[in-house]
């Protein structure tokens, strides 16, 4: 049921600090500090290369996890949607893991490619979140995300879920290489428990955010910038902003748009820009002044020292807690989430079956 929300897309992303927490549990051993596999002898010491697979939100997903994958276990990581995966020869050696990321489980292209990476002699790992379903029968190593079943077609909780599996087993694989010592270990382990607090404290926003929806409602494209992890996130807050409110929305790398998209520019075009303070935030400030150059109307989400070093000029400002750069794509994924959503519902769109989509995407 949808409890006391007025839609499931709402509670499920209520519900993340929950089953972001139910999900760690399955990975983290909190009293020893250490990261675990749910096969806790599976063994990754022979892993070269990895391959990730997945459509949509878990496709972003996976994004984020390739720089999580590089930056711990020193492994070269390809990425692709798994429609054009298959159809461009994929090179796949001996020693290497191809994880396919799906909530359901089910999506044909996804099972397709774990399919032709399996007859390409590939170790298979399925980050998933229904237990029963064909790519977790069919995987080598399963791991399960808990966010419990997920109604709204738009894919919240099971986004950050899979996140947290995938910076799990970024750290599991980093140890099984000896690329880990104890000290960074314990560090990870006590970022992600962090999860579930700062989750929380993100969506304490929810009113500020509902607050401004109004000014995307009305408009008729809007962009969404980010750099590192926050790139992945600008793509997944323009998908979930096109599905529910059918607002033209496009996410791009925070310093592309002098390539290009800067012409798009006016004052009637909203941009969303995701920089929490940290090593990228300079320079995702100074694209996000190039578009203010040109009088784009810019909604800065950041941390408390983000908007007061560039809150400035911006029509709004959406605050997150500050939190470890490891944890950001999933405090981050909050806001995003509840700005499509509150712009759907002042719109009036069908937010939990919006129009041409289905929860399950079965044909290739
Ligand atoms: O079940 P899957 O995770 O494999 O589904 C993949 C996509 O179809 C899915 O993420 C889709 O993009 C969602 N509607 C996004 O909100």
């Amino acid at each position: 049921s949808k409890g006391n929300h007025r839609h499931y897309m709402l509670k499920e992303i209520y519900e993340q600090p929950i089953v972001v927490a139910q999900t760690l549990r399955a990975y983290l051993q909190r009293m020893e500090e250490q990261v675990t596999l749910p096969i806790p002898d599976f063994d990754l010491s022979a892993i070269k290369r990895v391959t990730i697979v997945a459509c949509g939100t878990s496709y972003y997903a996976g994004m984020v996890a390739k720089y999580w994958f590089e930056q711990f276990a020193r492994v070269p990581v390809d990425i692709d949607v798994a429609s054009e995966f298959r159809y461009r020869a994929p090179v796949m050696e001996e020693g290497g893991l191809m994880i396919v990321i799906s909530q359901s489980g089910e999506t044909a292209d996804t099972l397709a490619a774990l399919r032709h990476a399996r007859s390409e002699g590939q170790t298979i790992a399925a980050v998933v979140n229904v237990p029963t379903s064909t790519m977790a029968r069919e995987a080598d190593l399963l791991l399960p995300t808990h966010a419990g079943p997920e109604i709204g077609v738009a894919s919240t909780k099971a986004f950050s879920c899979q996140l947290a599996v995938l910076a799990a087993l970024a750290a599991n694989l980093a140890k099984a290489k000896g690329k880990l010592d104890e000290a960074e270990e314990r560090r990870i382990v006590r970022h992600l428990a962090e999860a579930p607090a700062s989750l929380n404290a993100a969506l304490a926003y929810d009113e500020s955010i509902q607050a401004m929806a109004g000014v995307i409602a009305a408009a008729r494209d809007v962009l969404y910038l980010g750099r590192g992890t926050d790139y992945p996130l600008a793509l997944e807050g323009a998908l979930k902003l096109k599905e529910i409110s059918y607002i033209h929305a496009e996410g791009y790398a925070a310093g592309e748009m002098k390539h290009g998209p800067i012409a798009l520019i006016d004052d009637a075009v909203p941009v969303i820009v995701i920089a929490p303070s940290g090593p990228l935030f300079d320079k995702t400030v100074s694209n996000m002044q190039e578009v203010q150059a040109r009088d784009g109307k810019v909604v800065l989400i950041s941390d408390y020292d983000g908007i007061q070093a560039a809150g400035d000029g911006c029509i709004a400002t959406i605050t997150m807690p500050k939190v470890h750069p490891l944890i950001a794509p999933l405090v981050y994924a909050v806001p995003v989430q509840l700005l499509a959503y509150h712009v759907a519902v002042a719109k009036g769109t069908d937010v939990d079956q919006p129009r041409n989509l289905a929860k399950s995407v079965t044909v290739e």
